[in-house]
């Protein structure tokens, strides 16, 4: 029996998440953990915040703030964000953290041994009046392609163009604005990805039946170009210092300790109690871990290929991926997802128009998996009227509702189990065996389709059996159902746990269940005669609430951006 490692891509420290974020990477990773957990596997999910980089600098100094502390505040934003909708990591690390820094100076001298590291002196930017060299981001000018005036010098954010500084006409320093920049010599280290090639694509050959094939496609696309040597040191002071006399100022590339932030963090998780938990388990030599990894698809080449070549070219047995989910785009309205343009609907915003659960179920339903998925109001009303609040939300009311005008807050006894409750048994299991299926083969689409659909037969039964006017002719026989028809919402809510675990709750403590009780959902476990007569439960407040025109009218204006 395997056990499982969850990580999902490490969110940049600056500013809030949007909701893009959340449906390609964190939640996704969630509830898969909060899945396997129910299904009784062994589950360490890790996460933490991408604190390196010159957007951290760039944010800190926007806010008047040393990095430092600059990150320590987003890492507790974004952590309080991610608590309310109801993320699970068993740990919530940052990159900045000093095991990070220990652990990315080892895979660098483990890599230098080993001859994959190269030195070159390249000629980079330097600003007189700054006194220092400039990162690419550093620098701003006019796009080439577009005409935007003030294009970064990596890429331009009108165009997507990609830039290299020399593209930019007028180039500045952010910084000072000053125009007086010179290219300098200076030295930089590479990774030699060229001759660590032939080992990564055998890693990713030996994968390529089971991935996705969005996943695999980049992965050869990459592959095909040929891998070429890259620079893993920038001209930056926040990061993790290169440890070498004359690299003073220097520090490696985040995208270099980023990833290495996946077993640092589950160090840090160590650290807090080594005397039960040990982060080496999970993650050297460790043979019997199922690794899973999520994530957005421009992260893939560097979860294909760079992080593996590094993994392999240390010649350590670290655990690389068993599997790599990636997801394609949400799209708000057919365009990107804008910070600065104030385009979409940020983490923050979001938890304040509608509880967790509405989001995490719509960003299941409509995860963008094999294709782009597109986010408007008036879809995210559409389905969380029809599956939330028409049919789970309305079914939970009905069959409690029913029961207590009928037969008070206790589940009835009389009545036998007849041909119909035999029939809705057997479909359970089926559609339940289906939701599990395409949950442990991370189909999110498939499997909120096979939820909605369970929860359908849930209807339908009410339907066709009728408590209320079966109740006029044969009191026992209504009773029966209605017993069956509650024993259906604690497994109703016990699938839907891992989706939508507020909701889940809510019903579980109506319901009187204790933790044992919350059922597993497993085809030979299945039991609609388990809560028996006389047990007690209580009316929850409806679980979901519709979302009317005019309101979708209201959230499409406010929430407009600059289109
Ligand atoms: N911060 C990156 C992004 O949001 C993801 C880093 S993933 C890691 O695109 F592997 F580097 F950790
Ligand atoms: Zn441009």
């Amino acid at each position: 029996m395997p056990r499982y490692l969850i990580t999902s891509a490490l969110p940049y420290i600056n500013g809030i998440k949007h909701i893009g974020n959340l449906a390609g990477a964190l939640l996704p990773a969630d509830i898969y953990a909060r899945f396997l957990r129910g299904e009784g596997e062994e589950v360490l999910f890790i996460c933490a915040t991408d604190d390196h980089g010159t957007p951290a600098e760039i944010g800190a100094k926007e806010e008047g703030l040393s990095t430092k502390d600059y990150c320590r505040l987003w890492h507790e934003r974004q952590q309080e964000v991610y608590r309310r909708f109801g993320l699970s990591f068993d740990f919530f690390g940052e990159t900045s953290a000093p095991q990070n820094h220990e652990l990315t100076r080892h895979f660098y001298r483990k890599l230098a041994a080993r001859g994959y590291i190269e030195e070159k002196v390249i000629e980079q930017v330097y600003s007189v009046e700054d006194g220092r060299f400039l990162p690419d981001r550093y620098i701003i000018g006019t796009c080439p392609q577009c005409g935007y005036e003030a294009a970064l010098g990596d890429q331009c954010e009108k165009c997507t163009a990609l830039l290299d500084p020399k593209d930019l006409i007028g180039p500045r320093s952010l910084l000072s604005g000053t125009a007086d920049l010179e290219w300098r010599p200076t030295k930089h280290l590479f990774l030699k990805l060229d001759k660590l090639a032939d080992e990564v694509r055998a890693w990713v050959d030996a994968h390529r039946e089971e991935w996705p094939r969005l996943v695999s496609s980049i992965a050869y696309k990459w592959l095909a170009e040929g891998l070429k040597e890259r620079c893993i040191t920038r001209d930056l002071s926040w990061g993790v210092p290169v440890p070498l006399l004359e690299y003073e100022g220097k520090v490696f590339y985040v995208w270099f300790d980023a990833p290495i932030g996946y077993i640092s963090a589950t160090r840090q998780w160590s650290d807090l109690d080594p005397e039960r938990r040990d982060w080496r388990r999970w993650w050297y030599a460790a043979d019997d871990v199922r690794y899973v990894q999520f994530m957005a698809k421009d992260n893939v080449p560097f979860h294909t290929i760079f992080f593996p070549a590094m993994i392999i070219g240390t010649g350590e047995p670290w655990t690389k991926a068993s599997y790599i989910k990636g997801f394609s785009w949400l799209t708000y309205y057919g365009g990107k997802f804008s910070t600065s343009r104030k385009r979409g609907i940020f983490l923050d915003q979001a938890i304040s128009l509608f509880p967790a659960d509405y989001w995490r179920y719509f960003l299941t339903a409509q995860a963008p998996e094999a294709d782009d998925s597109d986010f408007t109001w008036e879809l995210f009303a559409s389905v969380v009227n029809r599956d939330l609040a028409n049919n789970f939300g309305n079914y939970v009311q009905r069959t409690l509702k029913l029961t207590q005008k009928y037969f008070g807050l206790t589940v009835p006894g009389g009545g036998e189990l007849g041909p119909a409750e035999q029939r809705l048994e057997n479909d359970c299991r089926e559609l339940c065996t289906e939701y599990r299926t395409h949950l442990r083969q991370l189909e999110y689409r498939k499997a909120a389709y096979a939820l909605q659909r369970l929860w359908s037969r849930g209807n339908l039964y009410l339907e066709e059996r009728a408590p209320w006017s079966l109740v006029k002719s044969d009191r026992e026989a209504a009773a029966s159902v209605l017993r069956t028809a509650i024993n259906l919402i604690r497994l109703f809510a016990a699938a839907a746990a891992p989706i939508i675990p507020f909701t889940a709750e809510t019903v579980f403590r109506h319901l009187h269940l204790s933790a044992e009780e919350r059922t597993a959902i497993d085809a030979t476990r299945i039991n609609l005669n388990y809560l028996k007569p006389g047990h007690g439960f209580e009316i929850p407040p409806p679980l979901f609430r519709r979302i009317e025109a005019e309101e979708v009218e209201r959230l499409t204006a406010a929430y407009a951006g600059d289109r």
